[in-house]
């Protein structure tokens, strides 16, 4: 099955720090991903803005190299060079005045533009600023500012308003990449485009639910930013937080921006606090020649954590009662992320001899293999009686649907054509960030205050032996983390 390309408007893309990590590696590669696909119109530009002495060949080289490392297509020439050709490079300098005026004379303003602000939040009151100085935005223009938005909420707050100086709510497109996966879109779409499932999602048929984001990397090489954020800012505050917002939210009257941010909003203020015992922090320890977390971070002290699993509650009538667990962290066994709905059990079995506890189970498998599991009880085939036996439904998309990897946009390639689209149903809005900083900010002053100390647990694991406790005492377990 091939995806269907839905065209957008011509547009002018300008990339500040458009030579960084980012740009190279997702930013760049996904635009010419969506020029193979013939989604990019052809008078499009892409416009580099940063602060190296190159200019547009050298930047069109470095691009070049870019896709061939980071790409994920098969080499097209032909095709390379007519979307290189689309591509441009302004030195700039955010805090002076090098390079705006010859900005402002390459924009057109009779098309999309849109300002993508690939720098340290620290930078964009400056870009903001300049690109109204310099007359080059306008109110139809857009920004898209990528996480971390903030580290907690005053610095968020501080942002937003930054940005608010300059450009309206609907003008900015505060990125998630998990908001752009295909799996985390069809929760959505499972949850409501179905009559099945509406009437047992809530506190009369769950009995609790997980969401667990495992990695098999480490921190080596983003040590430096990952020790002053741990996984908590890094992950829950932010991935996390939307994959819960999906499977929790009300259903929007309509699949509109506002609509569904109003709902995810309403969520995430009725998160309850988590007490201290129903959280666990951890540290991947070295193993062999394989390097600690300490080390990675280069902080032979560190107590930031590389693991986190938190059990809390939503009160509100749907929820009140069930327990939300959720789990991530670098280093695990296996790169996982699933969502799992948990039923109740049966409140009494007609089955004679049937001790075994039989529970429905719901499970959403959000990369690396997207699929559906729903694990029903049915009876053992052959003689013997009613013995009862649990066995999983299960749906793999690439196998139902004939999908093919390359034809399925990655997260970034669709959120900037849903930029250029004007559409901001997939991005966070202002007050959600807000929200979610709020809700983290006093679980990490909770464990500062009491200089909490990150338990070590096993490279190649699934987390520490705690983080498996925090569901046993429950009588609970969590779901194996396996690809
Ligand atoms: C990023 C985090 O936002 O998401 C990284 O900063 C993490 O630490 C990454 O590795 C995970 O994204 P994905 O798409 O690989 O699940």
């Amino acid at each position: 099955m091939v995806s269907r390309v839905i065209p957008v408007e011509e547009f002018d893309l300008v990339i500040f720090g458009g030579t960084g990590d980012l740009a190279r590696r997702k930013i760049l590669p996904g635009l010419f991903r969506r020029f193979l696909s013939g989604q990019m119109p052809s008078g499009s530009r892409i416009i580099g803005a940063a602060r190296s002495d190159l200019d547009t060949d050298g930047y069109r080289q470095m691009i070049r190299a870019a896709i061939a490392e980071f790409g994920g297509v098969e080499k097209s020439d032909t095709k390379i060079e007519e979307f290189l050709a689309q591509l441009h490079y302004i030195p700039v300098d955010a805090k002076g005045e090098a390079g705006w005026k010859e900005l402002h004379d390459l924009i057109r303003f009779e098309v999309v533009n849109a300002f993508y602000f690939s720098v340290a939040p620290s930078l964009f009151g400056d870009l903001a600023e300049r690109l109204h100085t310099f007359n080059i935005a306008d109110n139809d223009s857009r920004v898209v500012v990528e996480k971390p938005f903030g580290r907690d909420l005053a610095t968020a707050q501080e942002l937003n308003d930054t940005l608010a100086e300059h450009f309206n709510e609907t003008q900015i497109y505060r990125i998630d990449h998990y908001l752009g996966k295909e799996t985390v879109q069809n929760l959505m779409a499972v949850r409501f485009g179905n009559m099945l499932f509406e009437p047992l999602w809530n506190n009369h048929y769950v009995d609790h639910i997980q969401i667990t984001v495992a990695e098999t990397v480490g921190v080596g090489g983003r040590g430096a930013y990952y020790d002053k954020s741990g996984a908590m800012r890094d992950m829950v505050q932010n991935h996390l937080m939307q994959l819960l917002c999906l499977i929790a939210m009300e259903a929007p009257s309509q699949f509109d921006a506002d609509a569904v941010r109003d709902e995810k909003l309403k969520v995430i203020r009725a998160l309850q606090g988590v007490e201290p015992h129903h959280i666990v922090r951890g540290q991947y320890d070295a193993k062999g020649d394989k390097a600690s977390y300490r080390q990675d971070a280069e902080d032979p002290k560190s107590f930031t954590e590389s693991f986190i699993a938190l059990r809390c509650e939503i009160a509100n009538w749907r929820w009140a009662g069930v327990p939300f667990y959720m789990r991530t962290g670098k280093k695990l066994k296996a790169r996982s992320s699933e969502i799992t709905v948990v039923f109740k059990d049966l409140g009494h079995s007609i089955f004679p001899g049937d001790e075994k506890r039989h529970r429905n189970i719901l499970s959403i498998q959000l990369q690396p293999n997207e699929g559906i599991q729903l694990q029903v009880t049915i009876k053992e085939p052959g003689p013997g009686g009613m013995r009862l036996i649990d066995v999983p439904l299960d749906m793999t998309f690439a196998d139902a649907l004939g999908l093919d990897a390359d034809d399925s946009p990655d997260a970034y390639e669709r959120l900037i054509m849903d930029v250029m689209r004007g559409n901001q149903t997939l991005f966070m809005r202002g007050d959600e960030v807000e929200a979610a900083w709020a809700w983290t900010d006093p679980i990490i002053e909770g464990w500062k205050a009491r200089s909490d100390v990150p338990k070590l647990y096993d490279q190649g694991s699934s987390g520490p032996e705690d983080a498996m406790a925090l569901m046993h005492r429950e009588d609970r377990r969590w779901r194996d983390i396996k690809e």
